[in-house]
């Protein structure tokens, strides 16, 4: 059986690196994608997740990619092989994905750019782990246990590390990154709907600064 490469697990484990926070994106209106990303750099992200939930998608990996060349852009909401080749010709240079199958995680061993699977069960784990996998998404991550999901996963598996996401917030982002079996975490909640539509550029960059100075805290 064919296994993930060094090359695929630390270009994964340097995006994960890069920024503990994750904003998970939907584009809605294509000119939103360039001013909108920048306010989420400026607010001290590196790693940009644009999902492929709304046909805008892809056009915005491409238009960000290209206007932000400093930070990590990668696709999203990735469900099947073809989106994941279609995202790799756009210069997307990672891939998430809500689940696993056993395409996409055969595709992500040779893919050129790296796959970070979504799993939320210690079988889909294993799956991913049988081909050399070892960070993952958790998936919808709140709703699927949460914390205790988290270290429940160290025991077996004390050389995975995940990316919890799916109904985190503000208040809860520093309590996942506190184990240490995660290494980032991700969201929507680093865009808030309202500024979005208002284009309320400076505020999302506030949320970012705010969001990142929280993690910061002392008890
Ligand atoms: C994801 O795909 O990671 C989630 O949709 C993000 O969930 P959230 O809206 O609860 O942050």
């Amino acid at each position: 059986m064919n296994q993930l490469s060094d090359f695929h697990r630390d270009r994964v484990r340097a995006v994960l690196a890069a920024s503990p926070l994750i904003p998970v994106i939907t584009i809605n209106d294509p000119d939103d994608a360039v001013p909108l990303c920048q306010a989420l750099v400026k607010g001290g992200l590196r790693v940009l997740e644009i999902t492929l939930r709304t046909r805008h998608g892809v056009r915005a990996i491409e238009r960000v990619r290209q206007a932000l060349p400093d930070v990590w852009v990668g696709a999203g909401t990735v469900t099947g092989v073809a989106q994941y080749r279609e995202v790799e010709a756009a210069g997307a240079q990672f891939v998430i994905t809500p689940g696993v199958t056993e395409a996409l995680l055969e595709f992500g061993l040779t893919s050129e750019a790296p796959l970070l699977p979504g799993i939320s069960t210690i079988s889909e784990l294993m799956l991913g782990y049988s081909l050399g996998y070892r960070e993952f998404k958790f998936f919808p991550a709140e709703v699927s246990g949460g914390i205790p999901a988290l270290k429940a996963f160290a025991s077996p598996f004390p050389d995975v590390s995940f990316c919890p996401t799916g109904g985190i917030r503000r208040t809860t982002a520093r309590d996942f990154l506190a184990l240490a079996n995660v290494s980032a975490v991700g969201g929507t909640w680093l865009m808030p709907e309202a500024a979005v539509a208002a284009k309320d550029w400076d505020a999302i960059s506030r949320v970012v600064q705010d969001s990142l100075a929280d993690l910061q805290v002392e008890n």
